[in-house]
């Protein structure tokens, strides 16, 4: 099987222009209101575990407000956890008991949150941990990272590696099946020898490419960072971008050619991506201004950003979540134009802020304090046609006076006011090049 690059430039496009998702961690994990790792960082027992499942009645779920806010706050797209590595599925999957449906929720959550969001208008994702902390036949006492990795009791656990990967595969298929056309597939993660075909990775990729074939699939079957995609023959199950996480790739991403890669930065709006209260840093909110601020440096390196947030367990996402989501989403009702559908100039990064294109329309991120002229390198002003504010569409003028006399070279920019720029977060200035 070989990965067919010209199939996966077309089914690429979509995303590319759509720049800015919604990444949501949603599971049992929002009781203990811990991050999503609870049940493995802290060892959690079996049992304890279980009476989350017991009590998990989410009343506040509500997926067509999560849909909205997603909506109104810019978001093109989204992913949710169908099931993360505790477990749980938030589905109904037939090859599992430990599943929404068996809980005080009683029914398929998953099924609802794509109705809603499609409703919306917006791409439909799903993540699917390939990691399990609750199969029998996952690894336990020698993994690195299972609850029950320094359990003595757990050091003759006897378990059959193919057993979990058919149910894995399974479910991946039941995913696939039963909730019609799905956009992105999500996979989460490899570690250590798990990689690559130690999932059956080839079988697993053929079986989603056949049920939804123009899914768009991460890079996580291979590895986190690590990418066939950086190579002149990516595996065919490489997937179709790469996902840094917690981290925006200092120059971009391209394979050994040049070619640029897609890639989405995947960012936690607080410290965790699985709710978390009080002092488990779950108050160490990101503010607005950052957000834009690096959703503008993501599309100036030609990425995307899956910004998380993690609904509590009665299935609200914090409000302090939607104020933010809500204000970064006014920004881009002035100034979207400079987002979707962009991506990198070739010009240099300036000093002060980024640049974003699309085709003839350049955009100027001003993110500094200006004294007095917007300097604009590597434009002449006969390559100018037009000079706009993005926000009101007002015009900005070219000018030359004795100060910049000696700069032949760069193009000066008039905000028509000596230091104060129309946004101090990030005015965005159209130039319309000829
Ligand atoms: C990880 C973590 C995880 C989170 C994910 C998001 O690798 O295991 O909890 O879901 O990254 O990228």
């Amino acid at each position: 099987m070989v990965f067919d690059k010209v199939a996966h430039k077309q089914r690429m496009q979509w995303f590319t222009e759509a720049r800015y998702g919604m990444f949501i961690h949603w599971g049992l994990y929002a009781i203990p209101a811990r991050g999503e790792w609870y049940r493995g960082s802290q060892r959690v027992p079996t049992e304890q575990y279980m009476k989350y499942f017991e009590e998990f009645n989410p009343t506040g779920y509500d997926p067509k407000a999560w849909a909205k806010a997603a909506k109104d706050a810019g978001m093109k797209y989204a992913v949710l956890t169908a099931k993360h590595h505790d477990g749980f599925c938030l589905f109904d999957s037939k090859l599992t008991d430990f599943k929404a449906t068996n809980t005080p929720a009683g029914r398929d959550l998953i099924k609802e949150y794509v109705e809603a969001f499609r409703a919306e208008g917006l791409g439909v994702g799903i993540y699917y941990s390939i990691i399990d902390w609750n199969h029998p036949h996952y690894p336990h006492y020698n993994d690195p990272i299972h609850p029950r990795r320094l359990d003595p009791e757990y050091e003759n656990h006897q378990y059959d590696f193919n057993v979990y990967l058919d149910y894995m595969h399974g479910q991946v298929r039941e995913i696939c099946t039963n909730y019609g056309k799905i956009d992105i597939l999500w996979f989460d993660y490899s570690y250590d020898n798990l990689k690559g075909e130690a999932w059956r990775a080839t079988e697993l990729i053929k079986m989603v490419r056949e049920l939804q074939p123009n899914v768009i699939i991460d890079n996580r079957l291979e590895g986190t960072a690590e990418s066939s995609l950086k190579t002149k023959t990516p595996h065919y199950f490489s997937g179709d971008f790469i996902s840094p996480e917690q981290l925006l790739p200092p120059r971009g991403m391209f394979d050994e050619d040049g070619n640029r890669i897609p890639w989405e930065a995947c960012i936690t709006l607080n410290d965790n991506w699985g709710y978390a209260a009080g002092n488990h840093t779950g108050g160490n909110y990101k503010p607005p201004s950052t957000v834009i601020k690096k959703l503008v440096e993501c599309v100036s390196k030609d990425g995307n950003l899956l910004l998380n947030v993690g609904p509590d367990a009665k299935g609200r996402i914090p409000w302090e979540s939607l104020e933010i989501i809500a204000d970064v989403g006014r920004w881009l009702s002035y100034n979207g134009e400079s987002i979707y559908n962009c991506t990198l100039s070739e010009l240099p990064k300036p000093e002060w802020g980024r640049l974003t294109q699309n085709g003839k329309k350049l955009y100027l991120h001003v993110m500094e304090p200006m004294i007095g002229f917007i300097p604009l390198e590597g434009v002449s002003r006969d390559q100018i046609e037009k000079i706009r504010l993005l926000s009101d569409g007002r015009e900005m003028r070219i000018v030359s006076d004795w100060k910049t006399v000696h700069y032949n070279d760069i193009t000066f920019i008039d905000t028509g006011n000596s230091h104060k720029l129309p946004c101090d977060v990030n005015t965005v200035i159209e130039v319309t090049l000829k």
